[in-house]
């Protein structure tokens, strides 16, 4: 029995079809990688996995948990994460509070008691506490220790798109999806950015689903591939045979694999 599966998704806007009777499985703990020249409509398979999009057609679900249908927060619930091509973080807090905010589809007391003004009673404040534990423990998984108080605007670019994997990571998922991570970093940052991937799969037994465009990162952490082109499958497995798969290369004419 697969652990994630996506059954036949369509997606469409207008005219354009985005994502065409999809289908494809992933197992616990693999870090499977999804690539596809610019508006192959990888980031839309995300957006419909967390339930930002409606699927016009098909099934997703997680361990046996149907998500078609849900909202955001009730998928978030389920156990899936995920990270933004481009980055969504509050640029004027700080690490530890963008982090703190990771943790909004657990709380249970409200937002201004989370983040540690005015708490009233003890259920809350016992909540609070967790809450800045499982914090701690990201940062310090992180290590991200010495950027915590500073606001995210002033960190590197590297270090801002860790801030968003922690908060991704404070909703302790049992499934990341992380949409270009490597995206705008320079080499060193890539490094780093493949480590801490494999580390999460590693260390926290979390599976990751990732669109990548730099294939370096691809073929250093994938067990898996999925190569897709007008929003088609074109070919999924292992990623030698991918990368040497004719019509792969050919969808990516005109486009450097790098
Ligand atoms: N919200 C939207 N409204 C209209 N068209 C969209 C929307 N999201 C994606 N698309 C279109 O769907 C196609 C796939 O986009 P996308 O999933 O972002 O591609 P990728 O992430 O592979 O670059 C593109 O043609 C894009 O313009
Ligand atoms: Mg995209």
């Amino acid at each position: 029995m697969s652990f994630f599966k996506v059954e036949n998704i369509s997606k469409s806007f207008g005219g354009v079809q985005a994502v065409q009777k999809l289908s494809f499985d992933v197992s616990k703990g693999e870090i499977f990688s999804i690539i596809g020249p610019n508006g192959a409509g990888k980031s839309t398979i995300f957006n419909c996995i967390n339930g930002l999009y409606a699927v016009d057609q098909g099934k997703i679900s997680i361990e046996q948990n149907v998500l078609t249908g849900l909202k955001p927060h009730q998928i978030a619930r389920k156990g899936v994460a995920r990270t933004f091509q481009n980055l969504e973080l509050f640029k004027y807090m700080t690490t530890l509070d963008n982090i703190l905010l990771g943790r909004h589809t657990e709380m249970k007391a409200p937002l201004w008691n989370i983040l540690g003004l005015n708490i009233k009673n003890s259920r809350a404040a016992k909540e609070e506490v967790q809450h800045r534990l499982k914090a701690e423990e990201i940062i310090d998984f992180l290590d991200l220790e010495k950027y915590r108080e500073r606001p995210v605007f002033s960190l590197p670019y590297g270090i801002q798109k860790l801030v968003e994997l922690g908060r991704a990571l404070a909703t302790e998922p049992k499934l990341l999806l992380l949409d270009e991570p490597a995206a705008g970093l320079n080499n060193e940052e890539r490094q780093d950015m493949i480590f801490w991937i494999k580390d999460i799969r590693d260390e926290l037994g979390i599976t990751v689903i990732v669109i990548e465009h730099n294939m370096h990162l691809v073929k250093d952490i994938s067990d898996r591939v999925l190569a897709l082109n007008f929003g088609k499958k074109l070919i999924v497995g292992n990623v030698e045979d991918v990368l040497q798969d004719e019509e792969v290369i050919h969808a990516y004419l005109g486009e450097a694999i790098h």
